[in-house]
């Protein structure tokens, strides 16, 4: 598959319909106002990770955020991380993300919540990335590097767009001892777009590539709870769920999806990290 390939790919993987509509459509039938929702609001769509946004708030625990601190959200998707981050550190947080549609999503609801001057929106590839070097203090990735393939060429465009003395945070994804995995997975209906690296050589490659690791925390019981809760509501629910949910963003494939998640993590075929690099 050529980079265009891949591109078209995960666009179509990302956009299975009218996603702001059916946010704003979500927000009305909860009472909540769209014109200007609040953060909390939409929170059960726009964290669109295990964990969901008490896994964000840890991660943002362990790198330092304030006022000043320039944040790239790589893969930030619609962007609830980011207007997260913005609104309790006040700092500046710029999203890039392949899937134009969500960059789309992403500025109207940062418009909407009243955030647009702090967190701003850039289609773009990862794996090339829109900024100079050295424009930020801290990179940021949560469950967006399953469907990179050139690990080495990601790591070290991150690096290239940090600061020396700037951190990587990352909660992502990566292969479990057991792999081949079931599919459909949350990122990918089948191996096309899926690329997971067993955790060790995540971390090799970053320490050999002059990262220095502050934090390294394996997740994985604590995200097949997260799956387990949500397949749980899901299957309760039947036909009846709730206006607002990641369900919007998977449409059809959302309830096989998040059970071969369960599947996936019980027979620990996936493996989820959170962690922490300084650049050197
Ligand atoms: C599962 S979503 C996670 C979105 C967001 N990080 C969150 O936690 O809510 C994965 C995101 O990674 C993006 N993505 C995948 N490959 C990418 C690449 N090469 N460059 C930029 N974004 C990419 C997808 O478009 C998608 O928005």
């Amino acid at each position: 598959m050529d980079n265009d390939d891949r591109a078209r790919a995960i666009n179509t993987h990302y956009t299975p319909g009218d996603l702001g509509a059916a946010i704003l459509a979500g927000l009305i039938a909860q009472g909540k106002n769209p014109e200007a929702p609040a953060l909390d609001d939409l929170a059960p769509v726009d964290q669109f990770h295990t964990g969901g946004k008490a896994a964000t708030l840890e991660l943002a625990q362990l790198v330092p955020l304030s006022a000043g601190t320039r944040v790239l959200d790589v893969g930030g998707g619609i962007g609830g991380a980011a207007r997260l981050l913005a609104s309790q550190a006040g700092c500046a947080v710029t999203v890039v993300d392949l899937t134009e549609a969500y960059c789309q999503v992403g500025e109207m609801l940062t418009r909407r919540t009243g955030l647009g001057q702090r967190v701003t929106f850039q289609h773009g590839d990862a794996l090339a990335l829109p900024f100079a070097d050295q424009s930020f203090d801290v990179v940021w990735t949560q469950h967006a590097t399953m469907n990179i393939a050139e690990k080495a060429r990601l790591y070290a465009e991150l690096a290239r767009t940090l600061r020396p003395g700037g951190r990587l945070a990352f909660h992502e994804i990566m292969a479990g001892p057991n792999a081949p995995i079931a599919f459909p997975v949350p990122w990918a209906t089948d191996q096309r777009i899926s690329f997971l690296w067993p955790p060790e050589e995540v971390r090799s490659l970053l320490t050999g590539s002059g990262w220095r690791e502050q934090t390294w925390v394996d997740k994985t019981a604590a995200s097949l709870a997260f799956f387990e809760e949500r397949l749980a509501i899901f299957e309760r629910a039947a036909a009846d769920l709730p206006p607002l949910g990641l369900h919007l963003l998977l449409g059809d494939r959302f309830g096989p999806a998040f059970g071969n998640m369960v599947r996936n993590l019980r027979k620990r075929r996936v493996t989820v990290i959170q962690a922490v690099f300084e650049r050197a």
